[in-house]
């Protein structure tokens, strides 16, 4: 059986052709003293992919319609019109930074740095649309292009050609007609890092250390493939299997898995409220997450392509909720006066059943495909509810959220919160339609 170190200086190699590409990275590279006999010298599959970069440029399509916040209900909101000038003055992509007391002119130092550089307004990376391009490349580093690649089917732990083991930069025959060429290797594609698709990842992390979720979250908002074999696949498609309750129906096949990135100020904030819910209510000391934080559904109105195969950049739609959802998380003010629904009043709504939340998921444009979010959500202390309540606006004194219990009038659970920083899209969930 090959182990998997056989196999890492193969991974190395081509890393380092990768890096080659993109010499300001180089330093980063993790140094490889030997490599294994028999490794392949000459360009992998990856780096042939790379070769032909310009080839899967994605961000052809003109950015014009702003868009701003987020969607707030189950169905689906459309965010008020906003001006261009809400928008970096850079990218013209993302909305100004603003610190809580001004607005900036840019959406983030790299654009700032950028603008600063006279650098044009489609210097950003095609695939994170965040970070500006490697001088003569579509991307900002090697990281980006393999996930570009990975995306669209063309290279990467899931690309390989049928017969050929998937684990990363490995192009063994498999074993047995699987998917891989040893145990070993079935091991490291099902735990690889999300980011770097090189290192295995750590516990219950997507990724394979700090470096590599920072890395992801400068680059944030964003969304990155899980691939098929992967072990958070796995989890994903498995709560959206079991989950799906509503009898007479079939659970559709999950085909794709996004996991969804925030920026560091967005995150740190979800992170903030999570502590605050702990510390009152001690759920770790009880036996539960922090905060008690849980998994939950949302379906809402999708707009674009977002999610079908090799589409991973947001739309600029006020109509689409999904892309305002990804971008800047769910935004509660952009509540509207609501007419026979809202049954637990001004929150976010989410479920626990997929196939509750699946009734919320529609698109307005052509697509094989549906859109489901998966959310972490900082449940706390949830009041349970039966019955309506259509004027809260906050959780009953004492409590964090409100839990609506199948009963009464309800055929299906609900969890509502009304804080925006109680609740993060975490994965994007496309299924057959
Ligand atoms: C976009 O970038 C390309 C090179 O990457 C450049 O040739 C083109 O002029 C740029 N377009 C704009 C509008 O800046
Ligand atoms: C959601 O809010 C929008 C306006 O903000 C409204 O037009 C729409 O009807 C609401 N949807 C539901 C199901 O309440
Ligand atoms: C709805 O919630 C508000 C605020 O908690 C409460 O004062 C009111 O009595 C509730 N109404 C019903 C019908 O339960
Ligand atoms: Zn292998
Ligand atoms: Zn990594
Ligand atoms: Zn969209």
């Amino acid at each position: 059986m090959s182990g998997v170190a056989s196999h890492i200086p193969l991974a190395l190699s081509l890393l380092q052709t990768v890096a080659s590409q993109y010499p300001g990275l180089q330093k980063a590279q993790p140094t490889t003293g030997n490599v294994a006999p028999g490794a392949p010298t000459g360009p992998g599959l990856l780096a042939t992919a790379l070769s032909s970069l310009p080839t899967f440029q994605t961000s052809s399509q003109p950015q014009s319609q702003p868009s701003q916040g987020a969607s707030s209900n189950s169905t689906a909101v459309t965010p008020p019109a906003t001006s261009t000038s809400s928008l970096c003055e850079n990218c013209h992509l993302k909305p100004k930074y603003n610190d809580g007391r001004k607005t900036h002119p840019y959406c983030s130092k790299s654009c700032a740095k950028a603008k600063a550089g006279g650098a044009p307004s489609n210097s950003t990376c095609d695939f994170c649309h965040s970070l500006p391009k490697h001088a003569g490349h579509p991307f900002c580093s090697k990281s980006c292009a393999r996930k570009a690649a990975v995306s669209n089917g063309q290279t990467g732990i899931s690309g390989n050609p049928p017969g050929t083991c998937q684990a990363p930069g490995c192009q063994k025959p498999t074993h047995n007609n699987g998917d891989y060429c040893s145990l070993s290797h079935k091991t490291l594609a099902e735990t690889v890092c999300l980011m770097c698709l090189q290192q295995p990842k750590l516990g219950n992390s997507n990724f394979c250390g700090k470096k590599c979720e920072d890395d992801a979250e400068k680059r944030g908002p964003m969304i990155l493939e899980v691939p098929t074999g992967h072990a958070t696949f796995k989890s994903v498609a498995d709560q959206f299997k079991t989950s799906w309750r509503h009898t007479g129906t079939t659970c559709p096949p999950v085909k794709r898995v996004y996991k969804v990135i925030g920026t560091q100020t967005s995150l740190s904030a979800y992170n903030t409220y999570k502590s605050n819910v702990e510390a009152r209510g001690q759920f770790v000391a009880a036996g539960r997450s922090e905060g008690n934080e849980n998994r939950r559904w949302h379906g809402t109105r999708r707009g674009c392509q977002l999610g079908d195969k090799g589409q991973t950049q947001f739309c600029t739609s006020t109509a689409c909720s999904l892309c305002c959802i990804l971008r800047t998380s769910f935004d509660i003010s952009l509540w509207g006066k609501k007419t026979g629904w809202g049954r637990f009043g001004k929150g976010i709504y989410t479920s626990a059943t997929s196939s509750k939340s699946n009734d919320y998921s529609h698109n307005i444009c052509k697509s094989p495909m549906k859109a489901i979010l998966l959310n972490k959500v900082v449940v706390g202390k949830g009041c349970k509810l039966t019955h309506d309540n259509t004027s809260l606006t906050a959780p009953p004194p004492g409590y964090d959220s409100v839990l609506a219990e199948k009963g009464g009038s309800l055929n299906y659970d609900e969890l509502v919160v009304y804080t925006n920083d109680a609740i993060r899209p975490s994965y994007l969930v496309m299924y057959e339609s």
